[in-house]
């Protein structure tokens, strides 16, 4: 079996037409994409997004139009991807590909597009890639995939962190914030609801950062005080900015499936170089995750205010630059 990415062994097999416009939905790797001209991609995750841009390719988070094939690649979200197969059916004139590792659910996937269509399919690295003509999907799967509000009545959609209720670690986060004045960041804001627990009185501007261009679009919905700014950006990539007097976080620690930890470390540095000399940064971590370390190193002063048998919260000021 060749080492070439699966989905351009599907493009060889089954004789897909190289020559007309392709569309890559939510590409995560380099891999194999060049073979394919010059596809226009949609990602929307700012870090994927920017080195797709830095490689000369042409990137938005979102795309419209029509293309002669559209590669569709797996997220996390089962209800994400079947709105993605719907939409790739209604952009494409030709076939839809369909590309994912095992543990991303291609299998599930197969079967309830194998109920409405014709598909090939090839197995190859621990995952699979099918194809077929592009045909009209059930309405729910576009629907399904759609912001709405959730149980607790904000903006979200599947994909999101947390989209279906208030995450634990940030509703126990959230009483540590009253009091926070001047300009706030909320580092990885997601669909908004700890920023909007922080704005309070005293708070003169609230800047979310997050990476996810869907999810800052749903805080837009779910935040309309005047003094919230939203910024689409990578975290770890940030340029210097006005300095803030603090700056909260519920930072991630997962990319994909696979737990990294390094992830909040890079985001506790990010709030070093953001804040005011005597600015404050408080986060919630869950109580496994090791980055007591970390705070030691990049502040003067870092406590534990709170703990519980499953996350902890971290005050930290004094940054050390
Ligand atoms: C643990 S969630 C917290 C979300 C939100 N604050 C809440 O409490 O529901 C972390 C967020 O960071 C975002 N994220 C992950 N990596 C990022 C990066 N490099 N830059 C910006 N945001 C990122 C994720 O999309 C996710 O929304």
């Amino acid at each position: 079996m060749s080492r070439s990415p699966r989905f351009l062994t599907a493009f060889e097999q089954g004789d897909i037409p190289l020559e007309g416009p392709i569309l890559v939905i939510r590409p995560t790797e380099f891999a194999g994409l060049a073979e394919l001209g010059a596809p226009v991609l949609e990602q929307g995750f700012a870090p994927q997004h920017h080195r797709f841009e830095a490689g000369g390719f042409s990137v938005a988070p979102t795309v419209e139009g029509r293309f002669a094939t559209v590669l569709v690649q797996l997220t996390r979200a089962k209800a994400e991807n079947l709105g993605n197969i719907a939409r790739a059916c209604q952009m494409s004139d030709g076939m839809v590909v369909v590309d994912g590792a095992k543990n991303l659910g291609i299998e599930s996937l197969l079967k309830a597009v194998k109920k409405i269509t014709e598909v090939n399919v090839i197995s190859k690295s621990h995952g699979k890639v099918f194809w077929f003509e592009a045909t009209p999907m059930p309405q729910e799967w576009l629907l399904g995939a759609q912001m709405a509000k959730n149980k607790d009545g904000f903006f979200t959609a599947p994909g999101m962190f947390s989209y279906e209720k208030i995450d634990a670690g940030s509703a126990f986060l959230a009483p540590h914030l009253a009091g926070l004045s001047g300009r706030v960041a909320d580092l990885g804001a997601g669909w908004g609801w700890l920023a909007a627990q922080a704005l309070g009185a005293d708070v003169s501007e609230i800047t979310l950062f997050e990476g996810e261009h869907l999810a800052l679009e749903a805080a837009k919905r779910n935040i309309t005080d005047e003094r919230a700014r939203f910024n689409w950006a990578d975290v770890l990539g940030l340029p210097k900015t006005e300095p803030f007097d603090a700056i909260i976080s519920n930072p991630p620690f997962h990319q994909g499936r696979a737990a990294m930890p390094e992830l909040g470390v890079g985001f506790i540095q990010a709030a070093v170089k953001m804040l005011k000399p005597k600015g404050r940064f408080l986060m919630v971590a869950n109580r496994h995750l090791p980055y007591e370390a970390a705070l030691e190193a990049r502040f003067r002063k870092w406590e534990m205010k709170d703990q519980n048998g499953v996350f902890k919260v971290f005050e930290a000021s004094l940054p050390k630059r």
